[in-house]
């Protein structure tokens, strides 16, 4: 080679370096940051996104162009990727794969401390558009997600997916923990390794979506998730229906994440320029293990996403289980003064108040309409309300709108509004039906329901929201040759009627209830206030349930009422563990001794003035009740001033060695006096060091003995800063 052709060469490899170099510089970069989180796209050449970084913030710019490129952000169907897809569509030729390239980004600033970016891409062959959301909320370090789907076909392309969102790590382990169960058995927390191939949380349950199993997720990463270290990514998705997390490991080892709903026989049929939003994806990724991911979600619903989440809420006394079916206008009275004895807020009236022609007597027949019995309520809500009035309580009463007994006057003037099969014998989940909520004019219905109890009774104060059956016996009159589009209109019309509510009525708190904890995510509680965790109140079961619950939501928002369930409890161990969450009752004074009334009263008060911990501070699990005879959870306040501990021993073994529980959350350098409340009247507290004062330093790294070898003892103890 002479010099000519060696200098040619050079400056042809310089070229070449450096329009590379200004190619790769071309190639946007899509930084999504939390005050913590970076979750980091970018550009390739071939003009795809991919995932380059989801985990720790990356403060230094010129680190980013040493990230890998990743993998595919959002799977399409159709192309070389051989493992679960985000998307897959069916165009309007019959083709079926889909190709997304980047064309641009946004990003702007919601409000203060929370930034949108917004991503889109385009089919390189089909007028398909693909918008990614991501919303990051900076302070609490939470990412919400959902994807919009659009195109200008000539006519409707086929929706077989639609994630929400799809996520990429790479990392040595990954430990999933799901919360599934059963009904009366919700949210029990299981731990699984991922290995190769895949793993599915779903439901296929419709109205009362999620009785086995929780639409939320942690996944630990490298090693097994614990409370206060290691990397956890945890997520939950906003959809009151079937939902879907699919957990993929493929051949490298690398995982997927896609949540979103679930596509199952829910094929959606997207007509042109209609856009196909999803449901929002929200995670939280912690790098000080699932509680400070638990505190994250707490204070990001509080803030964000809950009815008035930062408001406070009622305690009340809710007729139920003192009752069932068998009441009066009498019984309901006395009733209401049992409320007043024990100090709370309200009284909740529960079903069996309503229907004439087939009286809810029982769960088998009247629901569906909503006219008072006159046989047990000869003078209808208006009578109470006025007593509840008058006794200084507020009243609340209970529906269940979306659903219809056979057994009822609706369903002999409105069977094409109920969801069944024209052609096949009915089967029924606890006697009743679903109605058609795609129908507009079951929404009209639905909505009715509450504006006309509101109009007619406008010191109603509260709505405990029911939905005992999943949808069964599926096929929509309405919806035609429609009907893959059943399961997503279905929480659609849900949604449009819940809209109406909250528009007309926007300071009425409601419960949301599902047959116990059946329904418990966060799209539906931005319209309610709070949640029924689950039918089963012994008060054992609830420290379980309580605890998988308390991993994404915050305790204002988990209903929790004293009631007779386990007898070998006493009153004060059941109030201890409701006090941890929204505090009610669901009793009668009458099957309580003097000495437990007496208790019940006191421990409303300090429920009362301790509010402000338990329901807005911080919460921290400090000992399990998985794998160990006792647990304990604690509430800090915000500043750090006053917290409170609960400790409860389940089943203490012989001779077992007990630890103290150290305390967390505290200033170390803060000096607090602690004292044993919420105790039986004329009992001494047994807690040693109880009314001295220790520093937070003290209480964090030796702690207390709040454990003892009793079986089904409980202690509450207040920690206040002097
Ligand atoms: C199921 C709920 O979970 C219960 O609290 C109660 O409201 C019943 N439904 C009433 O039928």
């Amino acid at each position: 080679m002479n010099n000519t052709m060696k200098e040619r060469l050079l400056f042809l490899i310089c070229f070449l370096c450096i329009s590379f170099m200004l190619k790769a510089a071309d190639k946007p970069v899509i930084k999504i940051s939390t005050e913590n989180v970076d979750l980091i796209y970018r550009v390739g050449d071939n003009g795809r996104l991919y995932q380059s970084y989801l985990g720790k913030r990356l403060n230094h710019a010129t680190d980013i162009a040493h990230l890998p490129q990743g993998s595919e952000a959002y799977l399409t169907h159709g192309m070389e990727d051989y493992f679960e897809p985000a998307i897959h569509i069916v165009h309007n030729d019959g083709n079926p794969s889909t190709l997304l390239k980047y064309v641009s980004h946004t990003r702007n600033q919601v409000s203060p401390g929370v930034d949108e970016v917004v991503i889109t891409m385009q089919d390189d062959k089909y007028p398909v558009t693909v918008k990614l959301h991501y919303v990051a909320y900076q302070k609490e370090n939470l990412i919400k997600t959902f994807t919009e789907i659009s195109h200008r076909e000539k006519k409707p392309v086929q929706l077989h997916k639609y994630a929400s969102s799809m996520l990429h790590l790479n990392r040595a382990n990954y430990f999933l923990t799901e919360f599934s169960g059963d009904w009366a058995s919700e949210a029990h927390v299981k731990e699984q390794p991922l290995e190769f191939g895949k793993k599915t949380i779903d439901t296929k349950l419709g109205a009362r979506a999620n009785m086995f199993c929780s639409p939320f997720f942690q996944l630990a990463l490298d090693g097994k998730s614990e409370e206060n270290q290691g990397e956890v990514l945890v997520g939950t998705l906003g959809w009151t229906g079937n939902f879907s997390f699919v957990f993929e490991v493929d051949n490298k080892n690398e995982l997927r994440v896609i949540s979103g709903i679930n596509p199952y026989a829910s094929e959606y049929s997207l007509k042109p320029n209609e856009i196909f939003r999803t449901p929002d994806f929200y995670f939280t990724y912690s790098f000080k293990g699932k509680g400070q991911a638990s505190r994250n979600f707490h204070d990001w619903a509080r803030k964000y996403q809950v009815k008035d989440g930062n408001q406070t809420r009622m305690t009340l006394l809710n007729n139920w289980e003192a009752t069932y079916f068998d009441f009066d206008e009498a019984k309901l009275v006395k009733l209401m003064d049992d409320a007043v004895e024990l100090g709370v807020d309200m009284f909740l009236l529960d079903d069996g108040w309503f229907a004439n022609k087939y009286p809810r007597s029982g769960d088998h027949q009247g629901l569906g309409d909503w006219d008072e019995t006159a046989d047990k309520l000869p003078h209808g809500i208006g009578y109470l309300t006025e007593a509840a009035k008058k006794k200084g309580i507020k009243f609340g009463i209970w529906i269940e709108p979306e659903m219809v007994n056979p057994k009822s006057e609706l369903y002999e003037k409105h069977k094409d509004w109920v969801i069944h099969l024209p052609n096949r014998d009915e089967y029924y989940f606890r006697n009743q039906l679903v109605l058609d909520l795609s129908n507009p004019k079951v929404q009209d219905y639905v909505f009715g329901v509450v504006d006309n109890l509101m109009t007619k009774y406008p010191d109603i104060a509260f709505f405990k929201w029911d939905c005992n059956s999943p949808i069964t016996n599926i096929y929509s009159v309405y919806l035609k040759d429609k009907q893959s589009h059943l399961y997503i209109d279905y929480v659609r019309g849900l949604y449009n009627v819940l809209e109406r509510v909250k528009a007309k009525y926007p300071d009425l708190p409601m419960m949301l209830c599902s047959g116990g904890g059946g329904r418990s995510d966060y799209e539906a509680l931005s319209y309610f206030t709070e949640f029924w965790p689950s039918d089963n109140t012994d008060p054992i079961e609830r420290l379980f349930i309580q605890w998988g619950f308390s991993q994404v939501f915050p305790a204002k928002t988990m209903c929790a009422h004293v009631t007779t369930w386990n007898k070998n409890s006493s009153v004060k161990f059941r109030t201890d563990v409701a006090m941890m969450c929204k505090l009610g009752f669901d009793i009668k004074l009458a099957d309580m001794s003097k000495d437990d009334e007496t208790y019940c009263r006191t421990a409303v008060q300090n429920y009362n003035r301790l509010k402000p911990v338990v329901l807005e501070g911080d919460m921290y699990r400090l000992v399990s009740p998985y794998g160990s005879n006792h647990t304990s959870t604690m509430y800090v306040g915000k500043d750090k001033d006053k917290a409170v501990v609960f400790a409860f021993d389940i089943h203490p073994r012989y001779a077992e060695k007990i630890l103290p529980v150290r305390l967390q959350g505290l200033d170390a350098d803060k000096m607090y006096r602690v004292k044993e409340i919420n105790l039986m009247p004329g009992a001494n507290s047994s807690l040693s060091g109880n009314g001295e004062v220790f520093s937070g330093e003290f209480l964090m790294n030796v702690g207390l003995n709040l454990f003892t070898t009793q079986q089904l003892n409980s202690r509450v103890i207040e920690v206040v800063a002097e």
